[in-house]
């Protein structure tokens, strides 16, 4: 089951190339919004970061030698995070070009997340 662990952390690392990537793509475009590659990596992200955290608590896969348990509140705030950019996402899906407010805002909380993943 490490196995199928570690593969639905590539995943995850996919769905962050998505959502950052989609987001940068546009930093010179003048009709900035979400496009289907910031909603598909939201979703991506939300998916395999909660079988990123079920599988392990499950007793089922191991993430690293030694490991215990999560964090609790931090991954309650990566996934609260993660909520708020799906939700955006879906909302600037819906809506004309430009959406400059919701291309931000799904890219910082999608930076502040790498943040929190990896200094938290
Ligand atoms: C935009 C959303 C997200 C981004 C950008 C993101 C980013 C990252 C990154 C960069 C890592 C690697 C950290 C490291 O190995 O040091 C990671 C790992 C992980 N993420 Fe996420 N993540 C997101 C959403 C989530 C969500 C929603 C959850 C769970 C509810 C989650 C749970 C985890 C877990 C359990 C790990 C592996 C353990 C760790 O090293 O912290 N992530 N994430």
């Amino acid at each position: 089951m490490d196995f199928v662990y570690n593969l639905i952390l590539i995943l995850h690392f996919i769905g962050l190339a998505s959502v950052v990537g989609g987001f940068l793509v546009q930093m010179r475009s003048s009709q900035k919004g979400v496009n289907p590659a910031m909603l598909h990596g939201a979703l991506t992200q939300l998916v395999t970061g909660l079988l990123l955290v079920g599988l392990p608590e499950m007793g089922v896969a191991v993430p690293f030698p030694g490991w215990e348990s999560w964090d609790h509140v931090k991954i309650g705030v990566k996934l609260a995070l993660t909520v708020v950019i799906t939700v955006l996402a879906f909302v600037g899906r819906r809506k004309p070009m430009p959406q400059v407010g919701l291309w931000a805002a799904i890219g910082a909380l999608s930076i502040a997340n790498i943040f929190i993943a990896v200094l938290w």
